[in-house]
């Protein structure tokens, strides 16, 4: 049983010893640990080569940027059997680095709904490796309140769907910035401890239930970012994708979160929501975007043609 962590914080910085502190205790309960530092890493960003097309889906080797440090990620993501990854709050999301990681070591190439489901072989490359893993997420902010940090875990959550990552836990971490400040946050090294042995746990059990404090307003991800339709009583949890309806109970706010195919079909935490999505993709580009595809390339031209606004970086100047 391996777990890997990966951390998108500073070098020996606040991430990196709440990760160090949750993989000692996932340590002690006898799982291996190895722990990645993404700013070593040469880790370019995903450069979206044309939708359906991503190269690296039949050989990551074939990226445009196959020769930099993500082969390299996706393998250790790969051979692991749970998963940690932290970032530092930047204007309340992770950093730029954490979601490179992302682009280039999950997204599409990565799903495993098909497969899983048994709907498509998968592929080579992926050699068996495709399967559910229990994860934590981690985020740190330096802000004194918790509302400047409001979109780095459900941000971290974007990590989990397309690898079939069942987080067991979470931790956001506020009111730590300064260098190596977290050395003297016990409250938050306990947490991060704790969530150290819930996937440790986890992985050693096999039952990747959530084992977290905070129960949240949603019952699949367990947070509080709930987006409300203006008009209704309908409420979506933007991270899951789950629908449901918002009341008032004795002066308090609830939700009901109905368990039928309508109100679940599109949930990203399990692999119905990502086969749901995977069909309405295919769906598109067979009925709408093939169908049109001359259209598409003789309208296009009037926004291609104009190119007179179009500016140049200097990196890309002739010299
Ligand atoms: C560009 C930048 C933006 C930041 N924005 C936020 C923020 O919106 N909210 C917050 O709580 N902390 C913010 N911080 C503080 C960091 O999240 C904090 O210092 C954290 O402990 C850094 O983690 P590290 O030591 O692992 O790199 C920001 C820091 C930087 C450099």
């Amino acid at each position: 049983m391996k777990l890997v962590a990966f951390s998108a914080g500073k070098p020996k910085g606040n991430c990196e010893i709440f990760v160090k502190e949750a993989l000692m205790a996932a340590e002690a309960k006898g799982v291996e640990v190895e722990f990645i530092r993404l700013p070593d890493c040469d880790l370019h960003n995903c450069r979206s080569c044309v939708q359906g097309q991503c190269p690296a889906s039949k050989d990551p080797t074939k990226c445009p940027y196959g020769k930099d440090d993500a082969i390299w990620l996706m393998e250790k993501f790969l051979d692991s059997d749970g998963y940690i990854v932290a970032a530092p709050a930047y204007s309340l999301s992770p950093n730029s680095l954490l979601f490179a990681f992302r682009d280039r070591v999950f997204g599409p190439k990565m799903d495993v709904g098909m497969v899983l489901t048994g709907k498509r072989p998968a592929p080579e490359w992926a050699k068996g490796r495709f399967k559910a893993r229990p994860g934590g997420l981690i985020g740190v902010g330096g802000a004194g309140t918790e509302h400047w940090t409001s979109l780095n875990v459900p941000n971290l959550f974007t990590t989990t769907f397309s690898a079939q990552t069942e987080i067991v836990d979470t931790l956001n971490v506020y009111g730590v910035a300064d260098k190596f400040a977290a050395a003297i946050e016990d409250e938050w090294l306990a947490k991060a401890h704790k969530l150290g042995e819930n996937v440790a746990d986890a992985m050693l059990t096999g039952d990747h239930r959530w084992r977290g404090e905070q129960e949240g307003s949603c019952p699949f991800c367990h947070q509080n970012l709930i987006q409300v339709v203006p008009g209704t009583t309908d409420v979506i949890c933007p991270i899951c994708g789950i629908l449901g309806t918002i009341k008032i109970e004795d002066g308090k706010v609830a939700f009901d979160w109905p368990d039928d195919e309508e109100h679940r079909k599109d949930n990203r935490l399990e692999l119905r929501g990502k086969v749901t999505h995977m069909l309405e993709i295919v769906d598109i580009v067979e009925n709408k975007y093939k169908p049109n595809l001359d259209l598409i390339m003789e309208k296009a031209k009037k926004w291609h043609e104009y190119t007179a606004c179009e500016q140049t970086p200097p990196s890309k100047m002739k010299k």
